[in-house]
């Protein structure tokens, strides 16, 4: 595995010890945020792209009848098939090859940062270029970012926590030669160091992912800077993008 590759390390059984604060009362909230803005309808036809162990799709289905989640990690995958309702189709696969027809989707969400894994500014297009491939004329593109705005102020962050007997350290900071956030996650059991790696998120402002949207036969609707539907601000804790694919 090169240095390139971390997404492919770090969505495995350490994750939602890691990312323990990312529950299934946020979704809720966020599955509310985006029945409210996008207009959901039970026949619409929904992607969940990098949907983890399916959090969101839990909350989405049955309200909205036919909800596809597509992930990398067969670890989440593997938790989401036991979490989830039989009725859910769940595929394995990497963001940059989606294994769908042209226009198979109403509705394609993507939860909580999952963009910006690939080192080339190519490849993180080309997930853009995927989800405009899949979703039908006039259809809704849902992008839950960072803010980066906020990202570019970090210069260094360094937490710890707990959960059970685990303690995470995280050390996170923006390297502005690479335009990455870096965050260096450590997990301890008994002071040994159990597992170590370092994410690194691609940040691209808004208008650099406006003109990506635009390359790729997409359209910016709306922004807010969180789920509370606040407008989007250098202080917003995200980037929450509502976009629709051109006619
Ligand atoms: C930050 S998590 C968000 C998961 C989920 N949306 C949520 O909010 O719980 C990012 C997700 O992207 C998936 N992922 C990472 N790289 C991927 C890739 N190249 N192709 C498909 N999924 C990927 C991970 O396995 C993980 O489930």
């Amino acid at each position: 595995m090169n240095n390139q590759d971390w997404y492919i390390d770090a969505f495995d059984e350490w994750y939602p010890i890691v990312y323990q604060h990312r529950d299934e009362k946020e979704a809720q909230e966020q599955v509310e945020f985006v029945f409210s803005e996008l207009n959901l309808q039970y026949n619409h036809k929904i992607l969940d792209l990098c949907c983890g162990y399916g959090r969101h799709i839990n909350f989405l289905f049955p309200k909205v009848s036919f909800v596809v989640g597509y992930d990398l990690s067969l670890y989440l995958l593997k938790k989401a098939r036991h979490f989830l309702s039989d009725k859910i189709s769940l595929v394995r696969g990497d963001v940059r090859y989606l294994p769908f027809n042209p226009e198979s989707f109403d509705v394609v969400l993507n939860f909580f940062t999952s963009f910006g894994y690939f080192d080339e500014d190519k490849e993180n297009i080309r997930q853009i270029e995927q989800v405009s491939f899949v979703l039908r004329n006039k259809g809704t593109f849902f992008f839950d970012y960072l803010n980066p705005l906020q990202v570019k102020k970090i210069t260094k962050i360094e937490t710890k926590k707990t959960y059970h007997s685990y303690i995470i350290k995280e050390n996170r900071f923006y390297d502005e030669i690479s335009r990455e956030l870096k965050k260096e996650v450590s997990i301890y059991l008994n002071n040994q160091l159990k597992k170590s790696y370092t994410e690194r998120v691609k940040i691209y402002s808004l208008d650099e992912i406006s003109r990506i949207f635009s390359s790729q036969n997409l359209h910016i609707q709306k922004i807010y800077g969180n789920y509370n539907k606040e407008s989007y601000t250098e202080e917003s804790p995200r980037l929450i993008i509502i976009g629709e694919k051109n006619e």
